[in-house]
């Protein structure tokens, strides 16, 4: 955990530090004793090389490009445009306008569309807390779209009331090709069926992942190492996964490449992300394995609660879309979720170890049930 988010650091999709992150994981599981392969795709890369507003004050708020604004320079009036829905935009002229509008209720790629539509040349979104944030559209938005504080949001809104304003708004970023790639360890046992253990390695751009997710990837590692003394019935697949960060590409991929034959071997998918901060543990996603979970974190004495659903929110999604049978580990309570303070500093080691420990007892109870 320590030396993915603090020798390595930020590991962000198909940049430097994700392929130093990969290599070094591979390494670790084949000292283990495991045969390992790097399957590599091609991912599409945000990269923002910086972005500025100018409001007339000679003063310069710290903005960022919410991933997948368009780039360029636009100027114009700034224009209050509520929350973005078309109910706020409806009788206000945006027409070469940038909007200001204020974070919640719909998604970002919402926002930027319903201000386009409606002639803006630039959209500024703006907290409703304290601080900046990282915003990211799931579509390309047709005009430049940042992110600003909350503070100097409403400072703004305050100033607009008063007096009309003409800003500038530059985004400086583009998509570029790259690679990324899954570590994929393979430990074969007696039988057909095989368990994949699975964590994202990478991170976002924003911070060095300590808690999201080289928490999971220790565990795994762990896992990794702790098996062939296990004596599993079944062959142990670990794969670590990359571009998870920016849409679950990795694990879909993985997904994806499985023949189908190889699909239905798979008993059982264990993912673990973000188990190192916060004081509840907890596990969702298929109902059979929640009760195992739960089962086997009693036998260990670890408290783990049943997650309502499976969020969705991480790499376990793609294989349960894929109807192999997946569960989901995670700590909700980070408050330092996404920045650059998820740091090694703030994980809990014995977070790890208790993730680490439930992992354990899982397997081998899943190994009486995977029997013929
Ligand atoms: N570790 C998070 C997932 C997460 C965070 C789940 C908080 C539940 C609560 C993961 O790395 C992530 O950030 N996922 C993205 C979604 C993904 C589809 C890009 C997210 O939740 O925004
Ligand atoms: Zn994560």
């Amino acid at each position: 955990m320590r030396w993915l988010s603090e020798t390595v650091g930020s590991r962000p999709t198909g940049a430097e530090g994700e392929r130093a992150a990969a290599e070094g994981i591979a390494e670790r599981l084949r000292l283990a004793g495991y045969d390992v392969t790097l399957q590599t795709f091609p991912v599409t890369r945000f990269e923002d090389r910086g972005s500025s507003l100018e409001t007339g004050t000679g003063e310069m708020p710290d903005v960022r490009a919410v991933v997948n604004s368009a780039a360029g320079q636009v100027a114009g009036p700034l224009v209050d445009a509520g929350l973005g829905r078309p109910s706020d935009l409806a009788g206000r002229d945006l027409r070469g306008a940038v909007a200001l509008i204020r974070r919640g209720e719909i998604t970002f790629a919402e926002k930027a569309r319903n201000a386009a539509a409606a002639g803006a040349v630039g959209a500024v979104v703006f907290n409703q807390e304290p601080g900046l944030f990282n915003g990211a559209m799931d579509e390309a938005a047709p005009i430049p779209v940042v992110a600003l504080g909350g503070e100097e949001g409403a400072a703004l809104l305050g100033r607009l009331a008063a007096a009309p304003l003409t800003t500038t708004l530059r985004v400086d970023a583009s998509l570029v090709e790259s690679s990324s790639q899954n570590v994929v360890a393979r430990l074969p046992g007696g039988g057909e069926e095989t368990l994949v253990v699975g964590a994202h390695y990478d991170s976002v751009a924003a911070g060095p992942g300590a808690n999201d997710n080289a928490s999971g990837v220790a565990v795994a590692l762990e896992l990794a190492e702790a098996a062939p003394s296990l004596g599993l019935p079944y062959s142990l697949e670990m794969v670590l996964f990359g571009a998870e960060e920016i849409g679950l590409v990795g694990s879909r991929h993985y997904v994806a490449q499985l023949a189908p034959a190889a699909r239905e071997q798979i008993v059982a998918m264990l993912n673990f992300d973000m188990v190192g901060v916060g004081e509840r543990l907890t596990a969702g996603g298929d109902d059979g394995l929640v009760e195992a979970a739960l089962e086997a974190a009693a036998a260990q004495g670890v408290a783990v609660e049943p997650m309502a659903g499976d969020s969705g929110r991480s790499d376990h999604a793609a294989f349960s879309a894929a109807g192999v049978p997946a569960l989901f580990f995670h700590r909700p309570d980070d408050p330092r979720y996404h920045t650059a303070e998820d740091t090694a500093a703030h994980v809990t080691a014995v977070h790890l170890g208790d993730a680490a420990r439930v992992g354990a007892e899982l397997l081998q109870a899943l190994a009486t049930t995977a029997q013929p």
